[in-house]
């Protein structure tokens, strides 16, 4: 479970509502005075009344925003904001049609796994990014990285507010919602499957939905141009010893069959059934939001929503312990990839890659891929992608996360070893590891104290929201 610490303090003492009303009416303001200088002290010594300076004030003004903002425009998809578009999204979501076999003998039928090894038709996204979990995923087995057909490597990152983040995955290797399908789709140890055996799916289970919002669709019942293909040939048949496919992806690009003997035409339109059915996810995914915390209350406002504890620590997280050098702005992320130096310690599995490169491989991956932003598939290029190929100071960097609604997160990281928020604040206190991790760490030691370490994690559980609103937790 995630830390439960720092929750809100029950009693509201004269003096501490006395320096929060005239914190708020500074806060994002360059005025001077000493609001959170506490009037009456509280004589709790171990709970001593927060304080700001000016800059720490105009800081936390920048973590926030009266309304929050909206999902940003996406130009690479033109049905990124259109309702019909995001409840297909939403059904395609929870589909779980669109899977081949399960491969790893873990998939033993347990409440932790998906079904059975062998059986298809498993793996839906939402059995990974679980909606009760701020979609993350609470299922697999100790709930660190997933097991979908297989184990994969990393954490599955929680979805809300990704409309946010225009670099994708933990490295930066998807740059759009649209594009980043395709990764599960054929990936041999997500949904084991193919574009081709999705797009046949899409046509066989979705083709109303699908026409109504894209215009017509291939034939793709005309065998004689697009192979058939069932569940349990679509992807890979079975798992090397280092869990990847030895043999090409049956359906995809590269299968060397199937795929590759359509003609070039009619690949394009194989491949642009499965855009679409990413643009309509895409168009739901940016729907999920944490919303508004009560630190943002707290800063609208209302001095009871925070206890001096979560004060304390907003004061700190934007002043000694530099948390928003890197989280920053209203979705607490900078949305670019730093090495915080930490080495990969055994998870639910072993098979972690414990030295990865991060996005000195993610970000080269995401240029060159056809799908990209700027290629064909997309509805228009806002040059998102970064022109560099990156250079060292990449290796071992990873996107910042988001933190709103951080706590509902089962584990932390992308290797997911830290299984409380606690743990993660000593992490960034004692400034990372020493060694075992590629490139060079970029923070420092912070030496806070036992308190000031609670008070973060109390701010960090401050920032839980309400989530999406019910209905899209669930398909339509
Ligand atoms: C088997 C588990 C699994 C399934 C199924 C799965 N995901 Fe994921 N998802 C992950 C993992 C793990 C990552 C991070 C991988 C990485 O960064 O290398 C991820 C990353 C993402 C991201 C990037 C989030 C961010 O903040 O950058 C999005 C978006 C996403 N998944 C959406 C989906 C959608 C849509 C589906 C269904 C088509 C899906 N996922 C199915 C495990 C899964
Ligand atoms: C140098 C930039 C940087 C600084 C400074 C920084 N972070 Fe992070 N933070 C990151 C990155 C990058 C990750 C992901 C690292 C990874 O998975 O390898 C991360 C991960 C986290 C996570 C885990 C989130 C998740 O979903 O796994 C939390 C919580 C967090 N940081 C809080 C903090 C706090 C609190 C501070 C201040 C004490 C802080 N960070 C300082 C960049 C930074």
């Amino acid at each position: 479970m995630p830390s439960s610490a720092g929750r809100k303090g029950t009693s509201l003492s004269a003096s501490r509502t006395i320096a929060r009303v005239s914190l708020l009416a500074c806060v994002g303001l360059s005025c001077c005075g000493t609001p959170g200088r506490a009037p009456v002290s509280s004589g709790d010594p171990n709970d001593p009344e927060p304080s700001f300076t000016d800059e720490e004030r105009a800081a936390l003004g920048e973590l926030s925003a009266d309304p929050l903002p909206a999902a940003p425009t996406d130009m690479s998809n033109r049905v990124a904001d259109d309702p019909n578009a995001a409840s297909f999204g939403r059904v395609l979501f929870f589909d779980a049609g669109f899977s081949g076999k399960l491969l790893d003998g873990d998939n033993d039928g347990s409440k932790n796994a998906v079904g059975l090894k062998g059986e298809t038709g498993k793996v839906a996204c939402a059995s990974c990014h679980v909606p009760e979990t701020g979609f993350s995923d609470s299922r697999s087995i100790r709930q660190q990285i997933s097991l979908g057909a297989g184990w994969g490597r990393r954490r599955a990152p929680a979805l809300l507010d990704v409309s946010q983040s225009k670099l994708l995955m933990w490295d930066g290797r998807r740059d759009a919602l649209y594009n980043q399908i395709f990764g599960v789709i054929e990936s041999p140890v997500e949904m084991n499957s193919s574009r081709l055996f999705a797009a046949q799916q899409v046509f066989v289970r979705h083709r109303g939905e699908y026409e109504a919002i894209f215009g017509e669709m291939p034939p793709l019942d005309d065998t004689t141009r697009f192979p058939a293909l069932d569940a349990t040939q679509t992807g890979c048949q079975a798992l090397d010893r280092y869990n990847a496919c030895p043999e090409p992806m049956r359906g995809a690009p590269g299968d060397g069959g199937d795929f590759d003997g359509m003609s070039a035409a009619d690949q394009d339109e194989v491949t642009r059934v499965v855009v679409n059915a990413g643009k309509a996810i895409g168009a739901y995914e940016r729907l999920l939001t944490c919303g508004t915390t009560r630190f943002d209350q707290w800063l609208r406002g209302d001095a009871t929503a925070l206890s001096k504890s979560e004060q304390r620590g907003a004061a700190l997280f934007v002043g000694r312990a530099k948390c928003s050098s890197c989280h920053s702005g209203p979705y607490l992320s900078d949305e670019k990839f730093h090495n915080v130096g930490m080495k990969a310690a055994l998870v639910a599995t072993t098979f972690l890659n414990a030295n990865d490169r991060g996005a000195a491989e993610g970000l080269p991956l995401m240029q060159q891929d056809p799908l990209n932003v700027a290629g064909r598939f997309s509805d228009g290029n806002d040059l998102r992608i970064p022109l560099s190929a990156g250079g060292t100071e990449l290796e071992g960097s990873f996107r910042t996360p988001r933190l709103r609604c951080v706590s509902q997160r089962p584990s932390f990281m992308h290797t997911a070893q830290m299984m409380t928020l606690e743990k993660v604040v000593e992490f960034f206190d004692k400034g990372g590891d020493v060694g075992g991790f590629p490139g060079t760490k970029e923070i420092v030691p912070l030496g806070l104290s036992a308190r000031e370490r609670t008070d973060l994690v109390a701010f960090l559980v401050a920032l839980n929201g309400p989530g999406p609103a019910a209905e899209l937790l669930r398909p339509p």
